[in-house]
């Protein structure tokens, strides 16, 4: 069956002595407590290497915020997939709404990306999700569907059965506004429907789904306890351990 995970994403914030500090602090919350969820911190690339050293032998799983589209070459200031995985980083966040906004990431792009940290052995979390103008015309389902169509529906049943998949409502992300628990439902089902006319129940019953935009404290457990949202991706309440472990907790 699949998984519950709640993965926080750091964004461009933490030096890289603040960064472990927070690796650090978590692991000491962690120690001794039983999760039911699989944890994942999301930092900048520059912390990858050290954060896999610091995680030890905690469960933490550490992920990338992006990598290139392309394997290697001249492309100065790009990090490939195979260069995350060499950090022994697991994961691989793509097509996060800030990129599509501010760094004209597009389906075609992501699509070259989705492909590249698969060969490398990375799990991509993937991302979609529609802005407040499309929430309001009623066209989430249909804005969600062709991102994932266009990115993902190449991808054989074996290769897609390895994504993790992160609804994040754009109008919700850092806004302290959050989707109701009925509106994340209603389109994470959506979702798992999608994914189950293209690639069968079995496919669609096993992708961890999960829920990005104000996730905090105090919402988290309503949100997780519906059928299709298999946990959080968090940003602002992922920089600081005390408001990260409640959502951990949340399961
Ligand atoms: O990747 C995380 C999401 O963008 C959510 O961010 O929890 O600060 O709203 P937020």
């Amino acid at each position: 069956m699949r998984k519950n995970i709640v993965a926080g994403n750091w964004k461009m914030n933490k030096t890289l002595q603040e960064g472990l500090a927070i690796v650090d602090a978590l692991k000491t919350a962690l120690a001794g407590k039983t999760i039911n969820c699989d944890v994942i911190l999301g930092t900048p690339f520059i912390h990858l290497a050290c954060a896999t050293d610091a995680i030890g032998d905690s469960k933490i799983g550490i992920a990338a915020q992006n990598c290139a589209d392309k394997a290697s070459g001249a492309y100065t200031g790009e990090i490939s997939a195979a260069m995350v995985a060499s950090t022994g980083a697991k994961y691989v966040i793509l097509g996060h709404s800030e990129r599509r906004a501010y760094y004209g990431e597009t389906d075609a792009t992501l699509k070259e990306k989705v492909v590249l940290a698969l060969a490398n052995g990375l799990t991509p979390i993937f991302c979609i999700g529609e802005v407040l103008e499309e929430r309001e015309a009623n066209k989430q389902e249909a804005v969600v569907k062709a991102q994932i169509e266009n990115a993902l529906f190449d991808l054989s049943a074996a290769d897609f059965s390895k994504l993790v998949l992160a609804y994040e409502p754009v109008w919700a992300i850092g806004t302290g506004k959050t989707a109701t628990s009925a509106q994340a439902q209603e389109i994470h089902a959506f979702i798992r429907k999608t994914l189950a006319d293209k690639y069968g129940k079995e496919v669609a019953d096993n992708t961890s789904i999960l829920y990005g935009g104000s996730c905090n404290a105090s919402n988290a457990k309503e949100l997780f306890s519906n059928p299709d949202v298999d946990g959080g991706l968090i940003g602002g309440a992922s920089l600081e351990v005390d408001k990260f472990m409640p959502i951990i907790e949340a399961f």
